[in-house]
């Protein structure tokens, strides 16, 4: 999975927003992070599996964003950012499909990506929201140490061959 203006001599990794040229690449790592974590979001590998390059330029349209995490060249981890379509609810938007590589974890890679979706939201909308199962213990301690602050927990939220999930919605407000 390659990306555009990667500084291959820096070592580690290098976060940028992503562009319609990167559509490809985002696409990629999705997918794969939804075969490799199908407990870990709402999305299934078989719905978004149909969705095209051009779908996913979409998600990388302002006022919507995709943040992503790239070493040597490849995208190595992502977090997306889209804001609510109804006119009563553009004031907030939405933290999604946050994802690290698995040799890329605990490096900092999503805490910087979470940084800049967070700076960049502050310019778009006053509340941000997202959620995550609750299981996922990692997550929701990132989330948290950013400031994130739970609402309320959905039981059942996801059913994943036949194992009910619950997921903790978090907001942070600007
Ligand atoms: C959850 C996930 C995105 C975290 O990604 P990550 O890049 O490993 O996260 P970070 O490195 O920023 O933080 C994770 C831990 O590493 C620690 N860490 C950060 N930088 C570090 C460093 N340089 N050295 C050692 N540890 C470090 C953090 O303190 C954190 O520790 P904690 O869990 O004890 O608080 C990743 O595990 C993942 O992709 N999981 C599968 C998909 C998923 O669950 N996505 C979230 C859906 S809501």
């Amino acid at each position: 999975v390659t990306v555009r203006d990667c500084d291959p001599q820096k070592p580690s990794y290098q976060i940028r927003r992503l562009d319609a040229d990167d559509a490809s690449a985002v696409r990629q790592l999705r997918l794969a992070a939804l075969e490799a974590c199908p407990t870990a979001f709402l999305a299934s590998l078989a719905d978004e599996s149909r969705l095209t390059v051009a779908d996913f330029a979409e998600r990388l349209a302002a006022p919507d964003a995709i943040f992503g995490a790239c070493a040597d060249e490849a995208l190595i981890g992502m977090a997306g950012f889209a804001v609510k379509k109804a006119l009563k609810a553009r004031h907030k938007g939405v933290v999604w499909g946050v994802y690290a590589h698995p040799t890329w974890r605990g490096q900092g890679v999503a805490e910087a990506l979470m940084r800049a979706v967070i700076d960049y939201a502050r310019g778009q909308v006053e509340v941000v929201q997202l959620a995550v199962v609750t299981e996922n213990l990692v997550a929701r301690r990132l989330y948290e140490r950013l400031g994130f602050q739970p609402y309320g927990i959905e039981k059942r939220a996801m059913k994943v061959d036949g194992r009910y999930l619950d997921e903790e919605h978090s907001a942070l407000i600007f």
